[in-house]
C-alpha cells in the first residue's frame, strides 16, 4: 500500500501532505459559515481538512485519486469520491478548496475560467491561480510564510 501511495504521488505530482493546523484554521476563518450549493475539495488527502469542512458544510464532496488516502477518508465516514478532479464538471460548485501544486493550478485556471459560475469562491492553500487577483490573502506565521488565497470568480 505504501508503494502504491508513492506511485500515485509520482503520478499526480503531489503527495497526500495534509494542510498544517495553522493553514486549516486560517482557511476556515476566511470561509463563509454556510454555503447554498455544492462544495468541493480537490485532492482530499487523508481527510483531515475534509472532516472539518464536512462539519461546516454537510454538502461537501472531496475528490481523491490515490487509493490509500481515499480509503482512509471512506473509513472515517467522509464523503470522498475516488476520481480525478480534472474529469469532474465543476459548474455546480459554489465553493472550491484546494492544496495542490503550481502545475495543477495552471490546469485548473482554464477549468475554473470555463466551468465556474460568477461568484464561486475558490480558496487555495499556498498556490495561486495564475493570472487571477485574489480577493483576500492571509499569511501564516510559519517558516515559509505560507499564504492562503481566496478568490471569487468574476
Ligand atoms: C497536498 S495534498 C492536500 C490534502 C488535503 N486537501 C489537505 O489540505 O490537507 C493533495 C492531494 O491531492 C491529490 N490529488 C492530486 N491530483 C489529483 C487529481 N487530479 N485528482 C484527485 N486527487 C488528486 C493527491 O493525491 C493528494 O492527496
Amino acid at each position: 500500500m505504501i508503494t502504491i501511495t508513492v506511485y500515485y504521488s509520482w503520478l499526480l505530482g503531489i503527495s497526500p501532505t495534509p494542510s498544517s493546523p495553522a493553514a486549516k484554521k486560517a482557511l476556515l476563518e476566511l470561509l463563509p459559515s454556510s454555503i447554498e450549493g455544492k462544495v468541493y475539495e480537490l485532492g482530499a488527502g487523508w481527510g483531515g481538512l475534509l472532516k472539518e469542512l464536512h462539519d461546516r458544510y454537510p454538502n461537501v464532496v472531496g475528490f481523491e485519486l490515490s487509493p490509500l488516502p481515499w480509503l482512509v477518508c471512506k473509513l472515517r465516514g467522509l464523503p470522498c469520491i475516488r476520481k480525478d478532479f480534472f474529469q469532474q464538471d465543476l459548474k455546480e460548485a459554489k465553493l472550491i478548496i484546494c492544496y495542490l501544486y503550481p502545475g495543477a493550478m495552471k490546469r485548473l485556471q482554464h477549468k475554473f475560467e470555463t466551468e465556474l459560475k460568477p461568484g464561486t469562491i475558490i480558496i487555495s492553500n499556498t498556490f495561486q491561480i495564475p493570472g487571477w487577483q485574489p480577493q483576500e490573502v492571509r499569511e501564516l506565521h510559519d517558516l515559509y510564510k505560507s499564504k492562503i488565497y481566496l478568490y471569487r470568480k468574476s
